[in-house]
């Protein structure tokens, strides 16, 4: 959590830790205010002048829970507010995340299940452990999720976000990366996507409720906090994955870049260059399926899911690029499009990314050059906005 914290702080965020008179077994309270750059106490008697258990959950923009313990997660349930950090929690009327961390027997038990189940319910969210290596030399359920994972949760949560668990209960797919078709064992088509943006797009899905499925392809970079992730690395492999599931979610989100061709050939071995100084057979080339469009002749027609695509032009007058994305949103039988701009700097490398949101109604949202995060939350406004309205999740305040 040293490492979440340096992280928020890098972001520019003021953070205040509040740590349990447990924490501070693990990591002395030195440690605490020497990051943070401020007072790490754990008691409610301490700078009583400031009224801390009341002021820092009112100055707060967002609380997280960190490492969330299944004692700690019971005391929020039931409103008990006997240290700092609780009575925290009863003060603030910011949006509040629990990142749990416990063995999956704590995990599973029922009252576990029903505190997470009323923490929910309020509109806290509760972002789901991770599954790996826990405490002891045994692995399942209860890890808790990476630091850099924790990070773009709140960073979303923070910029742009509606500041609601207004996905409580929505159930998303989201695709990143960049599919890649092989030439031989070592060598592939690709492109230069990173993931980011389809990461992004999980965090912020996650910070506002949402359970998220992430198909990625060839992305290297943490896995985010609360999505469960399938890997894949050519294009038909991303066509099965998104189109066995697809109706099962409330909105699919195709943010990979997915190569549109592959090799009608794949060599067994390394492609040799000969002594002779010949140049290796052309590479030919088939069409790869157009998953998007696949999910938009089966889904169009229906309420959910939400059927959203990219698309990324490297056109650089807006109304022309507007308006190819708009063609391309029609012709592929999309809900939403999202269109940007890519360049040698632009869009798929860099942790910025500007964007013209359209959905056939002639109404586009522009959204300025901004960070990954913030693009990642008008998205979801607007798929939040075609969803079936009475189904809707719950608000904040939370706690
Ligand atoms: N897409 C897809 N399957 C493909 C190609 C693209 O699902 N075989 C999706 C992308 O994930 C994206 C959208 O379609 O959401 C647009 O991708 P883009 O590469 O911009 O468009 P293409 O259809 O490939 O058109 P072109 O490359 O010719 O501009």
């Amino acid at each position: 959590m040293c490492d979440l914290l340096r992280r928020l702080k890098e972001f520019g965020y003021d953070v205040r830790v509040v740590p349990t008179a447990s924490a501070l077994k693990f990591v002395g309270r030195p440690t605490w205010e020497a990051l943070s750059g401020q007072s790490a106490s754990s008691d409610i008697w301490e700078e009583v002048q400031d009224v801390p258990h009341v002021a820092i959950g009112q100055k707060a923009d967002l609380v997280i829970i960190a490492p969330a313990t299944a004692d700690l997660m019971s005391k929020a349930a039931t409103g008990r507010a006997d240290d700092l950090l609780t009575s925290v929690l009863l003060t603030t009327r910011a949006p509040v995340i629990f990142a749990p961390a416990m063995h999956t027997e704590m995990w599973e038990h029922p009252a576990t299940v029903a505190n997470v189940e009323t923490l929910r319910s309020r509109g806290a969210i509760v972002i789901e452990p991770s599954v790996g290596r826990l405490t002891g030399p045994d692995s399942g359920t209860g890890r808790l999720a990476e630091p850099a994972s924790l990070a773009s949760v709140c960073r979303a949560a923070l910029e742009g976000g509606s500041g609601s668990a207004d996905l409580a209960g929505r159930r998303v797919l989201v695709t990143a990366g960049g599919t890649r078709e092989p030439l031989d064992p070592v060598r592939f088509l690709g492109n230069r996507s990173s993931g980011r943006q389809g990461w992004a797009l999980a965090a912020a899905a996650a910070a506002r409720g949402a359970s998220v499925k992430l198909i990625a392809a060839n992305v290297d970079l943490p896995e985010p906090a609360g999505s469960q992730v399938i890997r894949v690395e050519t294009t038909s492999q991303m066509f099965d994955a998104v189109l066995a599931e697809a109706g099962e979610y409330d909105a699919v989100v195709m943010a990979a870049a997915v190569a549109d061709f592959r090799s009608t050939s794949v060599a067994n071995r390394k492609i040799k260059k000969d002594d002779s100084g010949n140049v290796p057979e052309p590479i030919e080339l088939v069409r790869n399926p157009d998953i998007l469009a696949a999910l938009g002749e089966k889904w169009s027609q229906s309420p959910t899911p939400v059927v959203v695509g990219f698309a990324a032009e490297t056109i650089s007058d807006e109304q022309d690029r507007e308006a190819v994305g708009e063609a391309k949103r029609a012709a592929k039988g999309a809900n939403v499009i999202v269109v940007n701009e890519v360049g040698v700097e632009l869009g798929f490398e860099s942790a910025l990314n500007s964007a013209s949101i359209l959905d056939g109604s002639g109404v586009v949202i522009h959204v300025p050059q901004t960070s990954k995060e913030e693009l990642a939350n008008a998205v979801w406004d607007a798929v939040i906005a075609r969803l079936p309205r009475a189904e809707r999740g719950t608000e904040f305040p939370a706690g």
